[in-house]
């Protein structure tokens, strides 16, 4: 055993699953900038003020956060999501409205470690500023929808709820507040700990001694104002339009604490349930001026990375393998001429890989039959003195001898024409 090992909470994402993962993301790369989302990449870090926001008191801002301070003096913190980042980003840039942005890439959460919830993990996620169109929150949930539709998965719901307009949201936490306190007696301990910091969290125990209070809690729908409830009829009728099944839960409360109105999760039925959501989101109109630029309005969401590949395992879809390579190409002769010959495949656009160290043909040849490579060129002496090259074809053992100048062409008449390996703008 080596005497390092990954921190508890991370892990090696190793091949051929880091090539799933990749293929995960182009995935929904595909998918949302062909809706007209362009993607963008924030840093990992900014300074702590960005995701510690005045009144926050939800875990992921008060306990998870990975804060320090820099040598500069500056109280800095690895990102615990991206949706923070992308409006300080809009709040510094002033890009023109709407704005429709997509990224990918880890997240970091002191989180008790455990199937599904790691310290760093990743995340794909839109999101939009500058609409206030119901419109726009179903095109929104749309796109996650799709995504988990494209990639194969059929074991996931959508829960959608409303936290109303800012004003309801206040009326709402100071009821739940006043309902929780006069049933404190039936509550856990954490949940009174929690009730101290944010009465909207409580909703969210899983504690079964608090689920009597909870059923009987005061429900949102009851609090909205008539604008916030038009919008959320809105939404639920572009989901009807769209065929899209949801089921409306009013306890749906989501672990951050700058959502308004719209808010949505998708949930695996195929993990287990602590850490079934493989998705979530919402509206956050105040953010961006929180971060200090002007009022725009925003929706998004965040699917998780590592949860939504561990829920297609469950359901055994999304499976992936590494393409195959064209080419391998074996050399006894140690010399230059198939560096060059390797070299050459590569740049007219042949995946190739070789084998070094001059080991023996016969171990050559079992690295090329292990490589998947369909075809093998191979350099003895008697090629590389007379510019030629022998091709087999590693699955009838055919071979011929060629000059090397009319390799490539021999190449397209096995494999079909490759395209140069250039970047085309
Ligand atoms: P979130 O619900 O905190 O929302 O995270 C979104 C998804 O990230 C979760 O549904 C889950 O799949 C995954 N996730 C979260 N924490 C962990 C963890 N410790 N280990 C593994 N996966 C995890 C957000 O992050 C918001 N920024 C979403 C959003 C975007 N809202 C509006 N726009």
């Amino acid at each position: 055993m080596s005497s390092f090992q990954t921190s508890p909470g991370t892990r090696d994402i190793l091949p051929p699953h880091a090539g799933r993962w990749r293929a995960l993301i182009q995935v929904f790369a595909d998918g949302v900038e062909s809706a007209g989302y362009q993607n963008i990449i924030p840093p990992l870090f900014e300074d702590l003020g960005v995701f510690q926001r005045l009144g926050d008191a939800t875990d992921v801002v008060t306990k998870e956060m990975y804060d320090f301070m820099d040598k500069g003096g500056r109280h800095i913190a690895l990102r615990p999501e991206h949706t923070a980042s992308v409006c300080r980003a809009f709040a510094q840039h002033r890009p023109t409205p709407p704005w429709k942005v997509w990224y990918s890439g880890p997240n970091f959460r002191y989180e008790r470690p455990q199937a599904g919830r790691f310290r760093q993990f990743d995340q794909v996620g839109i999101e939009v500023l500058g609409v206030d169109d119901s419109q726009l929150d179903v095109e929104v949930i749309s796109l996650g929808w799709d995504f988990y539709q494209a990639i194969g998965l059929s074991n996931v719901s959508l829960v959608i709820n409303s936290l109303g307009d800012a004003g309801d949201r206040g009326r709402y936490i100071e009821a739940l507040g006043a309902y929780f306190t006069t049933h404190s007696e039936t509550l856990s301990e954490q949940a009174l700990a929690t009730l101290e910091r944010n009465p909207l969290r409580v909703l969210d125990s899983k504690r079964p001694q608090d689920a009597s209070a909870i059923a009987g809690a005061p429900a949102i729908g009851a609090f909205l104002s008539t604008d916030a409830a038009a919008h959320f009829a809105a939404v639920c009728a572009g989901l009807d339009a769209l065929n899209i099944p949801y089921v409306v839960n009013e306890r749906l409360v989501r672990g951050l604490d700058y959502y308004q109105r719209t808010t949505f999760e998708f949930i695996s039925g195929s993990l287990d349930s602590a850490q079934n959501a493989v998705g979530g989101g919402g509206r956050y109109d105040g953010l961006v001026e929180d971060l200090g630029g002007p009022a725009t309005p925003g929706i998004g969401f965040a699917l998780g990375v590592d949860r939504t590949l561990l829920a297609c395992d469950a359901e055994e879809c999304f499976s992936y393998g590494f393409p195959a390579l064209d080419v391998f190409v074996i050399d006894t002769t140690g010399g230059s001429y198939a560096l060059s010959i390797t070299h050459q495949l590569r740049h007219s656009g042949f995946s190739a890989d070789r084998a070094f160290e001059g080991r023996s043909m016969k171990s050559q040849m079992k690295s090329a039959d292990r490589s998947g490579a369909q075809v093998a060129v191979i350099i003895g002496d008697t090629e590389a003195e007379e510019s030629t090259c022998t091709v087999r074809n590693l699955s009838t053992s055919e071979q011929t001898t060629i000059p090397s100048t009319e390799l490539q062409s021999h190449l397209v008449s096995v494999l079909g024409p490759r395209q140069p390996r250039r970047h085309t703008p």
